[in-house]
């Protein structure tokens, strides 16, 4: 018995060997192909998801969208979360399909990183400037992570427009930066924050909260809005110092709270800046628990 049921005829492909794709990108290039690419480390949640929306608006409907997984072990210190990231391929592939994603890259630590004795991989890309404070400050190798695999998978993708989110600013500043000075032939969007209903930026990291962390983590969010009471309180501006003190009190006012930095800058250049006011960006990271979270927001 045939079903009368409309097919869902939801074809993504699913490419893991570095060649393969550079000979498909290659490909699209000579069509005309317009691609849209979001490189991700997986286990992908709404965030992920608005980013891949954003690149197929650019792409369009005769555009390709990439979607690339890959737990970059560049990005993370020794002492840091790499092999507990959380995966789940199975359940990535899904919500790809579900977004009409036309390609998912999931390439391999071998191909990326090649350990062979006689020639192991010895290149890397390091922004100099950027990524000196905040996250770099506190993760000193992870931003030299970030440029090299995305440099490579900028290289090996080919896309007209790269997708990156807003939830990581000082990421995303990196990035075009690296794009700007090494000539890479792609334009970088940056795309809003996707939150939580009580304000909690969506992450694959949340996943390690406990439920009583989870309910705590809201204080990072919180101090983002007390950041902008007080910004719109006092137009000529609050010194930095002074803002920094009452955010890091309402922090550490929590059980299972603590700052590992509070940041005052200006969104374009990443300075601090030592008086507040409307326009300035604020960062900041805070351990929940045993887990580090990051937000960020213009006040
Ligand atoms: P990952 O943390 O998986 O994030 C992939 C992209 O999703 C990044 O551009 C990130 O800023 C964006 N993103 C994360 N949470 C978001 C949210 N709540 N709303 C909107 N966008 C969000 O960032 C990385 O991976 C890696 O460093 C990577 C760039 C892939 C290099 O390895």
């Amino acid at each position: 018995m045939s079903s009368s049921r409309p097919v869902l005829f939801l074809f993504m492909r699913i490419v893991t060997s570095i060649p393969q794709m550079q000979r498909l990108a290659k490909r699209w290039q000579r069509e005309g192909v317009s691609v849209g690419f979001v490189p991700t480390m997986g286990y992908l949640h709404r965030g992920h998801i608005s980013l891949v929306e954003r690149a197929r608006k650019i792409a369009g409907s005769k555009g390709k969208v990439v979607v690339s997984i890959y737990v970059n072990p560049a990005q993370f210190g020794p002492n840091e979360d790499f092999s507990k990231y959380p995966r789940d391929l199975e359940r990535d592939k899904k919500l790809c399909r579900t977004a009409k994603v036309d390609l998912l890259f999931v390439p391999s630590n071998d191909e990326m990183y090649p350990t062979s004795p006689e020639q192991p991989f010895s290149t890397f890309v390091v922004e100099e400037t950027l990524s000196k404070t905040m996250e770099g400050e506190s993760r000193p190798t992870h931003f030299r992570g970030v440029t090299t695999v995305v440099a490579k998978l900028l290289n090996i993708v080919g896309p007209n427009v790269a997708v990156f989110g807003a939830k990581d600013f000082q990421q995303a500043t990196i990035i075009r930066r690296m794009v700007r000075d090494l000539n890479i032939p792609v334009r970088v969007v940056v795309a809003p924050t996707k939150r939580e209903p009580d304000g909690l930026a969506l992450s694959s990291r949340n996943k390690y909260l406990s439920p009583d962390e989870r309910r705590e983590a809201n204080i990072l969010w919180k101090s983002v809005q007390m950041a902008r009471q007080m910004t719109h309180l006092s137009p000529n501006g609050t010194s930095a110092a002074k803002m920094e003190t009452r955010v890091r009190r309402l922090i550490e006012a929590q059980p299972a709270s603590r700052v590992d930095y509070v940041a005052f800058f200006d969104p374009e250049s990443i300075h601090p800046v030592r008086v507040v006011k409307r326009g300035t960006q604020m960062a900041l990271a805070v351990f929940i628990g045993r887990t580090r979270l990051i937000d960020n927001a213009a006040l």
